[in-house]
Parts: C-alpha cells; structure tokens; sequence
C-alpha cells in the first residue's frame, strides 16, 4: 500500500515565509511596472498641445500685412531681369496663351523689328493677351522697370536694344508715377500713353537703339 510520495515544493518554514512575501510582492511590483508602461506615452492635448508653435502661428497670423515704404526715398529700380523673372516669365517663359517666348528669336524678331519705343508702348498699354504693364500696377513696376523688362527680354531673344535710359531725375520720375497714377482712372491708355510720352521724350537714344 505504498503511496506516492506527496512532494510539495514547501519543505521549510522558511520557505513558506518567502512564498508568501513573493506571492505579494511579485504582483505588486507587475503592477506598478504595468502603471509606468501605460502612463509613459506623451499625451497631446484635445487644444493646441497637438500643433507646434510654429503652425499655431501660421494659422493665426494676420492674413494682410502692410509693406510701408518712403515714398521720399530715393527710387531704386529693379533690373530688368528682375522684373521678368517676377512677372512676365509668367507667360513670356513658357509662351503662354501665344506670348512671344523668352529667348525664341523667331518669335522676337518680327516684334523687335517694330522698334523699342513700340514695344515699350505695348507692354505699358497691353495688346491682346498681353495685359497692360503684364497685369501689374504703376506702383510696384515704373514705366522705366517694365521697359528695362522689355529690352531684358529683347535682347536675350536676338534684339541690341540695350536699357533704357534711366530717368532724368528722382522727381522727374515720381512725377510721372503720379501722372500715370492719376491718370490711372478708367483711362489706362492715357496713363499709358503719357507714360510712353515722357518715356521716348526722355530717351532720344533709346529711339536710336530701337532704329538700328
Ligand atoms: C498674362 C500673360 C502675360 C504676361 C504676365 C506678360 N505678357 Fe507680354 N505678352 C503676352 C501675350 C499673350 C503677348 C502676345 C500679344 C499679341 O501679340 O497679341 C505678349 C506680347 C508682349 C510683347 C510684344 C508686343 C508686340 O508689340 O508685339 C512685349 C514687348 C511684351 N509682351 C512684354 C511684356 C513684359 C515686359 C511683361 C512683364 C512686365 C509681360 N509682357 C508680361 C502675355 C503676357
């Protein structure tokens, strides 16, 4: 009638001691590494936690802003590249909508065989698809600007024009500004016209340049 021996894994009082402060210890311990695992995230906020500055100030920022410029200050003129690359490349790049394209000489060369003074006198007034002054204002682009655009363009598609000449004076200058300003009304072509006035009436050589 022998038995099986029973074999408990407890034989001593002091292992059941031990199993006993392990059978609490050990959850407890499971317990609060589990507590640090779920809290270790970071949280963001419903609110703005969730963007960073910089897209808080982007979305809050002023939607116009005001440019304040002297206008007392001497002028200074943008080059004709410039103003090409800004605005007329728009369509003169790529010859949108049948512009004559940037550097294209066989596009060019019936248009500068009319002449700076003409071409300088289309670009300010428009001409089919071309709008006036390539749809900018008098105050961002002067008349001089828009023909250093034109000779920029021109010369870089088989024309010798050569700039323009630059205006007499600051306040020969802002003179015309204000004319082609005020002038600016319905009567764009006058503006225009004014514009191209005192331009050829200031540029003897241009007229020159435009003959040869
Ligand atoms: C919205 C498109 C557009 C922009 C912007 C534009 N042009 Fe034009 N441009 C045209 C088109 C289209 C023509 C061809 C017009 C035609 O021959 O009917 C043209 C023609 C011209 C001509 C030739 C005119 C002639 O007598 O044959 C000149 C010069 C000219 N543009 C200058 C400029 C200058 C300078 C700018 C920038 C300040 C500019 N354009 C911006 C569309 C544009």
């Amino acid at each position: 009638m022998s038995e099986a021996p029973h074999e408990a894994p407890i034989k001593t009082p002091a292992q059941l001691i031990a199993a006993i402060i392990a059978g609490f210890a050990v959850p407890v311990i499971i317990i609060i590494l589990l507590a640090y695992y779920v809290n270790n995230s970071t949280r963001t906020g419903a609110g703005t936690d969730s963007l960073t500055d910089a897209a808080v100030g982007e979305r809050i920022a002023p939607i116009a802003q005001v440019a304040i410029r002297d206008a007392n200050a001497p002028r200074v003129y943008k080059t004709g590249q410039q103003v090409y690359q800004a605005v007329c490349s728009a369509c003169h790049a790529a010859g949108v909508a049948g512009a004559p394209k940037f550097s294209n000489t066989g596009d060019w060369a019936p248009r500068i065989a009319q002449g700076f003074a003409t071409l300088w006198h289309t670009a300010l007034t428009g001409t089919g698809a071309m709008p006036a002054r390539g749809g900018t204002s008098p105050d961002d682009y002067s008349d001089y600007e828009i023909g250093l655009a034109v000779a920029y363009m021109a010369d870089n598609s088989g024309g010798k024009f050569g700039d323009p000449p630059v205006p007499a004076a600051a306040g020969a200058a802002a003179a015309s500004g204000a004319a082609a300003a005020s002038g600016a009304a319905p009567a764009s072509d006058a503006a225009a016209a004014s514009g191209v006035a005192a331009a050829s009436g200031a540029a003897p050589a241009s007229g020159a340049a435009a003959g040869g």
